[in-house]
């Protein structure tokens, strides 16, 4: 029988006193290891977990010092969440995708987190961790704290898990002296084939590894140090890659449908709306609706709707605002606010939908209400399956 020389794989912990905000991780971390006798040795991972990162950089907020505003009490309501929790996950995020009670989906940077990363797991009562303001910078910190001339690459890891999953796996949130995904394309399969989209998740599955070792709870391993890992150490330090939320698979099955506006870069163009409301002629109805219209050119076109006591001969707001738009030569747009005094955020009817279809999928529509309640999708999102020019050709 011959053997073929593989990896042995060593996760060891790294057992420390609790880690309290404003201590020096790097320092706790060489006390403990010192204790051990522990060292580290060229080719080291050293895998930390994020939570204490963020204690010790002091990301710990005491629930009684935020005051939540309305969108965080009314989301908080739908979510079944405490407000004051739902208003930093607001102020931490980039934006909401959605959730079930107890939990929402949020995106920051790129990287999807429930709740924002903001835990009450291990952080003081009444108190939350937030997430580390910048990874990236602090593995480098680390490293630079604590490699003292030897090759290690340090990562911060966290826990996510995968849809329909139970149980959690490690994710990598930052990572310094590794190539964190490897590009396995072109690599050939048992069979010869070349492998086409394969991809390794090298940091993640670290933090996985890691993670058997270091638990979640009242373990006081913070962190691991992986040996004999068949992963190149570098000198370089590679940004935690990701792809963009339409070229995801998951986040692109969740986009369909409205969902809520959290974000502030179309207040100005709901505030048109709100003004094109004021001017429109709804004498029959006495429903006014502003709309306004965002041109890739950056110019606003707003209308409200136009009625006629022939009444099929009036016309919507939305469709006021596109002819004002095609008629000053625009052909392109970004996004539509639409606003009316209605209980919820008022929608499209289908006519304008179909309008809207004409001049894009993507055209981003904001619709509103003048209580503040505010939604948001994508004209596809609104009109599946559309007939458009396409069906022509
Ligand atoms: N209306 C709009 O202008 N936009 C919509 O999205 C829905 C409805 C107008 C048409 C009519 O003048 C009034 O609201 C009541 O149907």
């Amino acid at each position: 029988m011959s053997f073929v020389q593989v990896s042995v794989l060593q996760v060891l912990g790294i057992k420390t006193d609790l880690i309290s905000p404003g201590d020096d991780m790097a320092a706790s971390l060489e006390k403990a290891m010192a204790r051990s006798d522990l060292a580290f040795q060229d080719g080291d991972i050293l895998v930390v977990s994020e939570s204490t990162v963020a204690t010790a950089e002091g990301r710990v907020v005491a629930l009684h010092d935020v005051t939540p505003g309305p969108l965080a009490l009314s989301m908080a309501t739908k979510y079944s969440k405490d407000p004051r929790e739902m208003e930093l996950i607001l102020q931490e995020s980039d934006e909401i995708i959605g959730g079930i009670p107890g939990v929402v989906l949020t995106l920051r940077e790129g990287f999807l987190y429930p709740n924002a990363g903001i835990d009450n797991s291990n952080a003081p009562p009444g108190h939350v961790i937030l997430f580390p303001a910048d990874a990236q910078k602090s593995a480098f910190e680390i490293r630079e704290r604590m490699a003292k001339g030897r090759k290690i690459a340090v990562v911060i890891g966290d826990s996510r898990t995968h849809p329909l999953r139970l149980g959690c796996v490690g994710v990598a949130l930052a990572c310094v002296g590794l190539e964190p995904v490897e590009d396995a394309r072109g690599q050939k399969d048992l069979f010869g084939r070349e492998l086409k989209i394969t991809r390794k998740a090298v940091a993640d599955n670290l933090v996985s590894a890691a993670q058997i070792v270091m638990g979640e709870g009242d373990e006081s391993i913070p962190a691991v140090i992986i040996r004999g890992a068949p992963v190149p150490i570098s000198e370089k330090s590679v940004v935690m890659p990701t792809i963009p939320p339409q070229e995801c698979m998951y986040i692109g099955a969740l986009r369909c449908g409205p969902r809520p506006y959290t974000g502030s870069g179309y207040d100005n163009l709901i505030e048109q709306a709100k003004e094109a409301m004021k001017k429109a002629y709804a004498p029959y109805s006495e429903f006014r609706v502003g709309a306004a219209l965002l041109s890739s050119s950056g110019r606003i076109y707003s209308a409200g709707n136009i009625e006629n006591a022939s009444s099929g001969a009036g016309i919507c707001a939305e469709r006021a605002a596109i002819a004002k738009a095609i008629a000053s030569g625009e052909r392109e747009f970004e996004a539509i606010a639409v606003v009316g005094n209605a209980v919820e955020p008022i929608s499209p009817c289908g006519i304008c939908r179909q309008s809207l279809i004409e001049f894009g999928e993507d055209i981003i529509v904001i619709m509103a209400n003048g209580k503040g309640d505010v939604l948001t999708a994508t004209v596809a999102d609104l009109l599946p399956r559309a007939f458009t020019g396409k069906c022509l050709r």
